[in-house]
């Protein structure tokens, strides 16, 4: 692509993103890009402008030869897979904010790419208008980076905060979230953290050089957070943050997305409503934090423009630490600290711990402390009224090998 080049963009859909999009579009002066067409599924619903720039026919823009890229920003991961797919075919590059699309078919999107020689960027599908997909490409190409932590959903981070400091229920703050257009159509994938969980997946890639599917990625929400715990936290000084993290140990990559206690005094602990963070860690830069909005309209459609105009200047990631690859192996194998706290009569017990380190009871209710196997902790996420909340200090442990792995070893 020739650089400066003004180009035309093909849209799809027309919600809460695609509008932030074309509004951020309309005042930023210097952006060599115009919308040509959108595609949009609903024919009834009343739009901000007028008629002739919509169509119902994804070939209107797919096979528009005058159209150079295609804005994926639908609903639907599996539909929106079948137009990057089918616009790279075509030789469009594409943008999408699309992060459950992009964390299933991680793979087979940086393979198109390669086929195609096109380039798909989606800097506003991780923490919104936080710029790091480019700085981890970019920036941290030759740094040794150890771990990545933040909260990466604008959704559960609002709601926390109502919770906590306007005594809102968590009904009524999920509402707000919604009402904000914060919250994913199904909003389960916020609260139980699929959300920040698909957003890991793309940023361990652009970390670690390591595709992973989602479902390796153990992710526990915080709709099982009783007042119990609120009580908790307020009593010990701590937050109550959903954290997203992926770290290196003895060569291997661990990550999950679970609640986390955070003293108030901690810098996650001071990010509020929808902004997200990122404290990147490196060997030599030490500790970096990243704080945006991660959710809403204008500061998503920022980051989709962000893209565009990357575009116009022949950007592509080059999945450097994939193809500069150290072969890393991702591992859940390992004990992190945990509080868990649970109605009194449940089958859980200080022999579940792999070092228990206390307990107490009170109002029927009961608490356990210790570290304990990931694996354990995504089976108690299932049970009901079991909630499980990282303590503030994660101490995570590799399990060796068992004795009978080492004797064949
Ligand atoms: N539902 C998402 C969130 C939207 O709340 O973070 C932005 O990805």
């Amino acid at each position: 692509m020739s650089e400066h080049k003004h180009l035309k963009l093909g849209v799809f859909g027309f919600g809460c993103v695609g509008q932030g999009l074309y509004h951020v579009l309309n005042e930023t002066h210097g952006i060599k890009a115009e919308i040509k067409k959108i595609c949009v599924k609903n024919r009834n619903k009343s739009r901000i402008l007028g008629s002739e720039i919509f169509t119902y026919d994804k070939n209107d823009i797919l096979s528009d030869p005058e159209i150079d890229v295609v804005v994926e920003l639908i609903d639907d991961s599996n539909a929106a897979f079948d137009i990057v797919k089918s616009a790279l075919q075509n030789g469009k590059h594409v943008v999408t904010a699309n992060k459950k699309m992009l964390a299933e078919h991680l793979t087979e999107i940086y393979e198109l790419q390669l086929k195609y020689d096109r380039s798909v960027l989606y800097e506003g599908a991780v923490c919104g208008s936080i710029p790091i997909l480019r700085n981890l490409e970019e920036y941290y190409d030759n740094d040794l980076i150890t771990s990545i932590e933040g909260i990466f959903n604008g959704s559960t981070n609002y709601i926390l905060t109502k919770v906590f400091e306007e005594k809102k229920t968590y009904v009524e703050a999920l509402k707000g979230a919604q009402e904000l257009g914060f919250a994913e159509s199904d909003p389960a994938l916020d609260v139980k953290a699929f959300d920040p969980k698909f957003k890991l997946t793309i940023a361990i890639a652009h970390t670690f050089g390591v595709f992973l599917k989602p479902e390796e990625i153990i992710n526990i929400g915080i709709d099982k957070i009783s007042t119990v715990d609120l009580k908790y936290a307020k009593e010990n000084n701590y937050k109550i943050k959903l954290i997203a993290r992926a770290l290196k140990s003895d060569g291997k990559i661990y990550g999950f997305v679970i609640p986390q206690f955070v003293p108030t005094d901690n810098m996650l602990a001071t990010v509020r409503n929808e902004y997200n963070a990122v404290l990147v860690e490196g060997a030599f830069a030490e500790k970096q934090v990243f704080i945006g909005k991660g959710a809403g309209s204008y500061p998503t459609g920022s980051a989709v423009l962000s893209d565009v105009s990357a575009l116009a200047y022949g950007y592509r990631y080059e999945y450097k630490k994939f193809t500069q690859g150290e072969d890393l192996i991702f591992s859940n194998n390992a004990t992190v600290d945990v509080v868990v706290s649970f109605p009194v009569g449940t089958l859980i017990s200080n022999h579940d711990f792999e070092n228990f380190k206390g307990g107490y009871q009170g109002n029927g209710h009961q608490y356990l402390t210790g570290s304990v196997k990931l694996e354990k902790l995504k089976a108690w996420y299932e049970w009901d009224n079991v909630s499980v909340i990282l303590a503030p200090e994660l101490n995570l442990v590799p399990i060796e090998k068992n004795k009978k792995e080492l004797l064949y070893a």
